[in-house]
């Protein structure tokens, strides 16, 4: 299969902080893989702006470098390489002072979409975009982008809509969580609203539960102490793992426009119910084969920032109310993988002789490694051994179906293209992160007036030994955390 690249018309994007770590790694390379298929015109214009004084041949070098890092197959072509570093520019601008307003403002075209990325600090969200309007340059029709954390709670998140909002209207404000722009987050609404198969099935009638596992292998090295300032129930659960759940819990919306989806969405997390204190399991890994603990990287041997979460969730609707939400994310676990795992009930009456370890229908939705949807079944046992019966698994990776084009591009590639196109599905909106923030909040609240000390787990595991009661008490076991 063939996938069509439809060009988009040549746009103006303004990168703030564009020789920072965020705009090196992915935005960049994002852009540089969109011009190599023909989907970013020559004619576009990336603007980096950053307070750093420097001259647009020696940004271009930096950039040039970072390709080479980040996007190595930019040294295999070279004109295709100048062509892109062509589009650059950059102007040194002072995001709370005078300098360098009025250059940006000369460097814009009128005709061209205009973006503005702001891949700063959160602090400089209201600053910079108030600078955009007093300087003229947010049209009517302009967009801005922020990065996460938006916010630490609700107060602060509350704080930046606010601050943006006096600037840009919200139909103009993408903020982004990089999981809605992964492939099979997508493919998940393809799987739920296109095929008639599975919504019959997708309520609490049919499903038993859902494991959603976000787990990592790297551990925070190298960022523990600002990792520390936030742990994973900041991190990952009240952004990524939520979004995940959403998509896997919320109504089929009536048409597929971003707030259409989007107050879907927001139903979903307005319904879930508050988390008891002891659905939940917070831990950090210990000091193991000569590798530092959480606390060793985190630079405080006294700090209880939890680098692992599980919990339970429940949703207080008709669809889903005795269907429990499994939630964990943790670092330096097992193997790198996220999926969903829907798990089916049982028949109501089974008439074969009971199977030894059955664990029932589920449907996995694998979003990393090996991009791909799985299907556990249960069949007779081969050979004249009488009605003995098996469980095995339906595979399907995105690869093996679909060819080469279906290995996953980076999210920030399909999200900056959405930008452009003026597609807000697959971003945030502010009541969205507020209502995420709302339900975060007393969770978090509720570990510090406990002063809960989180439990310890080796690297390489699992995590602690209590997330796995969290679901052995249940009557259910995790899924195995594996590559
Ligand atoms: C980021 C978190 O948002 O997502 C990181 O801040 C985390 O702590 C990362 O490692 C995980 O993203 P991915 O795409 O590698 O699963």
């Amino acid at each position: 299969m063939v996938s069509r690249v439809i060009p988009v018309a040549p746009f103006d994007l303004v990168i703030f902080g564009a020789t920072g770590d965020l705009a090196r790694r992915k935005i960049i390379p994002s852009l540089f893989h969109r011009f190599a298929v023909g989907q970013m015109l020559p004619e576009t214009q990336i603007i980096g702006a950053a307070r750093t004084e420097m001259e647009r041949l020696a940004f271009v070098d930096l950039i040039r470098a970072s390709l080479l890092e980040f996007a190595p197959q930019a040294a295999e072509n070279e004109t295709q390489l100048a062509g892109f570093l062509n589009t650059l520019s950059y102007v040194r601008v002072d995001a709370d002072g005078e300098a360098g307003w009025s250059v940006l403002a000369d460097l814009l075209r009128p005709e061209a979409v205009r973006a503005f990325y702001l891949s700063v600090s959160p602090t400089l969200f209201g600053t910079i975009s108030a600078n955009l309007s007093a300087h003229g340059l947010a049209s009517p029709d302009s967009r801005i982008v922020v990065e996460k954390p938006f916010g630490h709670d609700l107060a602060s998140a509350q704080a930046l809509n606010a601050d943006l909002r006096r600037s840009f209207d919200e139909h103009q404000i993408y903020r982004i969580d990089h999981y809605l722009g992964k492939e099979t987050v997508q493919n998940l609404m393809a799987l739920r609203f296109a095929n008639s198969l599975w919504e019959p099935l997708w309520n609490s009638t049919h499903i038993d539960h859902v494991q959603i596992t976000v787990a990592e292998s790297l551990g925070v090295e190298g960022r523990g102490e600002y990792y520390d300032r936030s742990g994973a129930m900041r991190d990952m659960v009240q952004n990524h793992l939520m979004q995940l759940l959403c998509l896997t819990a919320m109504e089929p919306p009536s048409k597929f426009t971003p707030d259409a989806v989007r107050d879907e969405k927001v139903k979903v997390i307005e319904a879930l119910e508050p988390v008891e204190p002891a659905n939940v399991v917070r831990g950090q890994y210990r000091a193991c084969d000569g590798q530092g603990s959480y606390r060793d990287h985190a630079g405080d041997p006294q700090t209880h920032t939890e680098c692992f979460v599980a919990m339970k969730v429940n949703i207080g609707n008709w669809r889903w109310a005795g269907t429990p939400f499994y939630l964990r994310t943790g670092k330096k676990l097992r193997a790198r993988t996220s999926e969903i795992a829907v798990v089916f009930r049982d028949p109501p009456h089974m008439i074969f002789p009971k199977m030894e370890g059955r664990r029932g229908n589920a449907l996995i939705i694998r979003l990393q490694p090996d991009e791909g949807i799985t299907l556990r079944t249960t069949i007779k046992e081969p050979g004249p051994g009488g009605m003995r019966l098996a469980e095995v698994t339906l595979d399907m990776t995105f690869v093996d179906a679909l060819g080469p084009q279906a290995e996953a591009q980076d999210a920030y590639e399909r999200l900056i293209m959405d930008v452009i196109r003026g597609d807000q599905t697959l971003f945030m909106r502010g009541d969205e992160v507020e209502a995420a923030w709302a339900w975060a909040d007393p969770v978090i609240a509720s570990w510090h007036e406990a002063r809960q000390v989180p439990s310890l787990y080796d690297a390489g595991s699992s995590g602690p030994e209590d997330a796995l009661m969290l679901l052995h008490r249940d009557g259910r076991r995790w899924r195995e955390i594996e590559a």
